[in-house]
């Protein structure tokens, strides 16, 4: 996946493209560049960040134009391999993020019509088809033409010589045009173009959008006008910066108690029917289906529905429940995708309507490609979350998770007025909660300091922590490269135990429950293989002390929620180790924040 952006107005382009694309690079890194129309069309590309696009790239003078930063999916991260593309003849430049399935075909009959290759990649065919097109008519008539022969998943931005105009399609790739005066835009994401509108028109597949200084014109796949009105964009461009953190993932962690209030906000009473998040009550079951960060949030989200609301839940991964039998019964399918825009998630979207399933989306991008996919969305109302590892955008897919269950079981009358009441009263607390976690960051940071160099690390957990020792393990390997592995803690005998050695620390989240007994028994077993434990424990037990050789003491609260401060607490370990060991926190290697292939 990748980030593109486009621009047309009375001002340089230039300047201007290289800022938006600065706040897509989280899609990205891999390669970057830039195309404006003015002298000609002048195109400057190279490998790496857009720190060395900006370096290296000579003025170039024009007000339209359009720039890209780089995943590499087709086609190795080189300097040949980066967007724009021009055809052979230099009159069409193009960007693209998506794969063309294609491509080979295309590639095939365009050599055998003289078309000339200089890279490797899927998306270089598309210049050349809009080029040929182009003799014959305008620019928009020339990209949608040449879109009828491409399969695949598109969003492509265009630009020809001696036209101030952009020219962009969308497939199952996110775009969104954002509109100013005298000037709009174009971006794969709203946060790449805060600081210049909040005024938005989201583009939809198949839809093909022309961009001039003064005007927008949206038509479909046949050519046909469709009106749509803007959209208004609460999130500042506050929201986007860094503010004075070191790193957006620091800045992000510490804006949770924030986040879980702003997810809460308005929506306790909802629960009692006044708003509700679902109707529809035919299902018996829960099926809930994700990646990565957002499927740990699922697992957690299974022991919340299955304790308030009764009924059983599973948890599947987008790309597995795609491609599975179809289950007899008919369950509610939550999809939970912070950007909503995951491919996988997407499909598993589409494949729970063809099967005929009720479909929540919990989300946190507003107007995302999933919001049109599902019947219902919960958005969790995170604010803009730039850093590539998920923290905000967790705590508050579970707040969400926390929100429905609570609905659903006092629709289903399973949970009493009373247990409503002290449910609810818990959720009010946890912004405090976490906060008292973030009040100890120089602790955990200290901790975490004196572990920085193992190789590798287990973390374990029972019942509702586990799944938060898998995203604990998840954070760590991201961002520090320390290789984690998260476990249920009585599963360790069956096989793990045989890697442990002091080299491998082992943190345990010991929970004041039914677990706990059982917990220092396996925290026993891991001390007698001379690993280090790091616990995280309740600050009121006195016992855990003698067991681990390290403990982060959190505030008691009890276990169905606890998975919010424990988890924030793990962030800040991941974050710690990474910062010692000198990582590139924001942006860690081979992965990009939305996935957007499969
Ligand atoms: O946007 P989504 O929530 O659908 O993204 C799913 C995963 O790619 C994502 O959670 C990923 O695992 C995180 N960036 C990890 O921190």
């Amino acid at each position: 996946m990748c980030g593109i952006v486009g621009y047309v107005g009375g001002k340089e382009a230039q300047p201007i493209l290289i800022d938006c694309l600065k706040r897509l690079e989280y899609r990205g890194y891999d390669s970057a560049g830039i195309a404006v129309i003015g002298d000609g069309i002048q195109v400057y590309k190279t490998g790496g960040e857009i720190a060395a696009l900006e370096a290296g790239m000579p003025t170039m003078k024009g007000s339209a134009g359009i720039a890209h930063t780089r995943w590499a999916t087709q086609g190795r991260p080189t300097t040949e391999n980066a967007h724009p593309f021009e055809g052979c003849e230099g009159k069409v430049a193009i960007v693209h993020n998506g794969i063309i399935s294609n491509f080979m075909d295309l590639r095939e009959s365009l050599a055998a019509e003289g078309h000339e290759f200089s890279s490797e990649t899927d998306t270089e065919v598309f210049a050349h088809m809009v080029e040929a097109e182009l003799n014959s008519g305008d620019l928009l008539t020339a990209v949608r033409k040449s879109l009828k022969l491409v399969e695949g998943t598109y969003a492509f931005a265009v630009v020809a010589d001696g036209r101030d105009e952009v020219v962009a399609a969308r497939c199952e790739s996110p775009l969104v045009v954002g509109l100013g005066n005298g000037e709009n835009f174009l971006a794969s994401d709203v946060t790449a173009l805060l600081k210049y509108t909040n005024r938005v028109v989201y583009i939809l597949d198949g839809e093909v959008v022309r961009i001039t200084k003064d005007s927008v014109t949206i038509v479909d796949a046949e050519g046909k006008q469709v009106t749509r009105n803007p959209e208004r964009i609460e999130w500042s461009m506050e929201d986007a910066e860094k503010g004075g953190y070191p790193h957006f993932m620091l800045k992000e962690i510490f804006e949770q108690p924030a986040a879980i209030h702003e997810s809460l906000l308005g929506r306790i009473g909802a629960v009692d029917g006044d708003e509700p998040f679902i109707t529809g009550n035919s299902f018996s079951s829960v099926k809930i289906v994700a990646c990565g960060t957002s499927y740990n949030a699922g697992l957690v989200g299974k022991y919340i529905i299955e304790e308030l609301v009764g009924i059983p839940a599973t948890v599947q991964i987008s790309s597995e429940y795609r491609y599975s039998a179809a289950a007899r019964e008919n369950p509610l399918v939550v999809l939970i995708t912070q950007s909503g825009e995951t491919l996988d998630t997407i499909a598993a979207a589409r494949e729970a309507r063809k099967r005929g399933n009720s479909t929540v989306a919990i989300v946190n991008v507003m107007g995302s490609a999933i919001t049109r996919e599902v019947d219902h969305v919960i958005y969790t109302r995170a604010g803009p979350e730039i850093g590539v590892a998920a923290t905000k955008t967790f705590v508050t897919q579970l707040t969400a998770l926390y929100l429905l269950a609570l609905e659903l079981g006092s629709k289903g009358r399973v949970l009493t007025a009373q247990a409503k009441h002290n449910i609810v009263s818990q959720l009010r607390n946890l912004p405090r909660a976490v906060q008292d976690v973030l009040n100890q960051a120089d602790t955990i940071e200290a901790v975490a300091k004196k572990y920085s160099e193992a190789r590798d690390m287990f973390f374990i957990g029972r019942n509702i922590h586990y799944p938060i020792a898998m995203e604990a393990a998840l954070k760590t390997k991201e961002i520090s490269y320390i290789h984690g592995e998260g476990y249920p803690a009585g599963e360790l005998k069956h096989g793990p135990l045989a890697l442990l050695s002091k080299d491998s620390p082992v943190i345990a989240i010991v929970s004041r429950d039914h677990t706990y007994d059982k917990m220092i028994g396996n925290i026993s077993e891991v001390s007698a293989r001379d690993s280090p434990v790091i616990a995280v424990a309740s600050e009121d037990d006195t016992e855990i002390g003698k067991f681990a050789d390290d403990v982060i003491y959190l505030r008691n609260i009890p276990s169905l929620f606890s998975p919010v401060p424990v988890i924030v607490a793990l962030q800040l370990w991941a974050y710690y180790l990474a910062k010692e060991r000198g990582c590139s926190i924001d942006k860690p290697r081979n992965i990009a924040k939305t996935v957007t292939v499969e």
